[in-house]
């Protein structure tokens, strides 16, 4: 394809997709390696599970009256006859991998981290996508408040190193096996009396699962939910105690928080502690991680009878509203003359490579001058000139191109001052 061709309009990322090209992957990996770095401080390790799953992982695991199971999840059934997904979440991975490894038997905490990404089928919009990215953290077997309190806490201070101001704390209790199905049947008696202001979809929610009726996006729907009997109304007392608990540890850490009785969350497994940070910069699709206790999950896979909590970022969200500018990298561009220049220039690449100094050398360039150029326009921050002159003498020219200095010195000496000190980005 010629520079002057109009770019083909057929060949595209499939929609809700997309590529993240370096300039944007810079920022991603500033994020990761925070999330990862803060991760393991707080003694989390990670897991790494498959992108496919078999189907019944998320039928049982995400809960079939919930949106991304009847609607959203990529299904197929691949050539051994296996109906197999693209995961559209990593809680019930871990679940599996902890049954499927007995990691519940091993001293370590039961306490993983994970990035990646999760698909979905959804209307495409800002922030929602059918390939997305989640930072996800779960923790099992911890059933002290104390834990629910400390992943929003290390949320919070995730969000907070990576300079979000604007994010808001949600958090409610969905209840638990003893108090849920009292407040489902309230919940139901309710929604039958207001049933023709309800889209089909939620008409049918009614009798399948009404909590579910909190998820759906349909306006005159949300009005009605406003309205619906509050589940922190109808919690047993270990909820309730539970709750309390969470909430007094959180003024301990001193984070503001909303208690918001209609976060039930689109996921069937929840149990007790929802919670969402939330952030107003990203419009409709405004929660930036959401996250909650499942404590039957495992039991119900035939696993081990622990609990768990955890929660995912999408990533996309977090990226969009973050305000930090990556350092610029640091090359060291290398303008050879000549054969032997070349062989040498590659030579010394590698020699600085492993002093850890980024090097380039690239081979399709005519002289001296268009490799300046080149230099230029990646925003090199040296050049270094390798000419027979200079292979001759065993000294050469190392070009500061923010500064416009030169000096000169042995391949040795130019690393030891690249190192010492380095240069201002170009
Ligand atoms: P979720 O609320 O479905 O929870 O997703 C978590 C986060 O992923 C959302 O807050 C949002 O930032 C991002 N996200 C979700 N869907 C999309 C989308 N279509 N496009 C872009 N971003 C999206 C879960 O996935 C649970 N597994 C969280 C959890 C972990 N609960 C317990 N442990």
């Amino acid at each position: 394809m010629s520079p002057e061709a109009p770019p083909r309009k057929d060949l595209t990322a499939v929609k809700g997709t997309h590529d993240i090209r370096p300039g944007e992957v810079e920022l991603w990996q500033k994020v990761e390696s925070a999330a990862r770095g803060l991760f393991e401080l707080y003694g989390y390790r990670e897991l790494r599970a498959p992108v496919i799953e078999p189907t019944e992982l998320f039928e049982k695991g995400t809960g079939e009256t919930t949106d991304i199971v009847t609607k959203e999840m990529y299904t197929f059934v691949d050539k051994g006859g296996r109906s197999i997904t693209l995961r559209p979440e990593y809680t019930p991975s871990v679940v599996r991998a902890i049954i499927e490894h007995r990691l519940d038997l091993k001293p370590e905490p039961l306490r993983f981290y994970y990035f990646g990404p999760m698909f979905r089928y959804d209307k495409p919009q800002k922030g929602r996508y059918r390939q997305f990215h989640q930072i996800d953290i779960e923790v099992f077997n911890e059933k002290d408040p104390a834990i629910d309190a400390e992943i929003i806490e290390m949320a919070s201070a995730l969000l907070a190193g990576l300079g979000v101001g604007d994010a808001e704390t949600l958090v409610n209790s969905v209840g638990c096996r003893a108090c849920r199905p009292g407040y489902s049947a309230a919940l139901r008696n309710h929604a039958e009396g207001i049933r023709d202001e309800l889209c089909a979809d939620c008409r049918r929610k009614i009798e399948t699962n009404p909590l579910r009726i909190f998820d759906c996006k349909v306006e005159s729907c949300r009005v009605e939910t406003a309205r619906f009997p509050k589940i922190t109304d109808s919690l047993c007392e270990e909820c309730r105690t539970h709750f309390a608990q969470v909430r007094t540890l959180l003024d301990l850490y001193g984070l503001p928080y909303r208690v918001d009785p209609s976060l039930v969350r689109g996921l069937d497994y929840y149990t007790k502690t929802t919670f969402e940070i939330v952030s107003r910069g990203l419009g409709a699709q405004s929660a930036l991680l959401g996250g909650g206790r499942y404590d039957d999950m495992m039991r119900d896979f035939g696993g081990p009878d622990i609990c768990g909590i955890g929660f995912a970022m999408g990533l996309e969200r977090l990226i969009s509203v973050l305000d930090i500018t990556p350092e610029p990298r640091r090359l060291l561009y290398f303008a050879w003359l000549g054969e032997s220049g070349r062989t040498k220039a590659v030579e010394f690449a590698r020699f600085f490579r492993r002093g850890g100094v980024a090097s380039l050398v690239e081979f399709n360039q005519k002289n001296l001058r268009s490799q300046f150029a080149r230099a230029n326009k990646l925003a090199a921050s040296w050049v270094c000139v390798v000419g027979e002159d200079e292979i001759a003498r065993g000294r050469f020219q190392l070009k500061d191109m923010a500064a416009g200095t030169q000096i000169e010195g042995t391949p040795e000496e130019l690393l030891d001052l690249i190192r010492r000190k380095p240069a201002d980005p170009a």
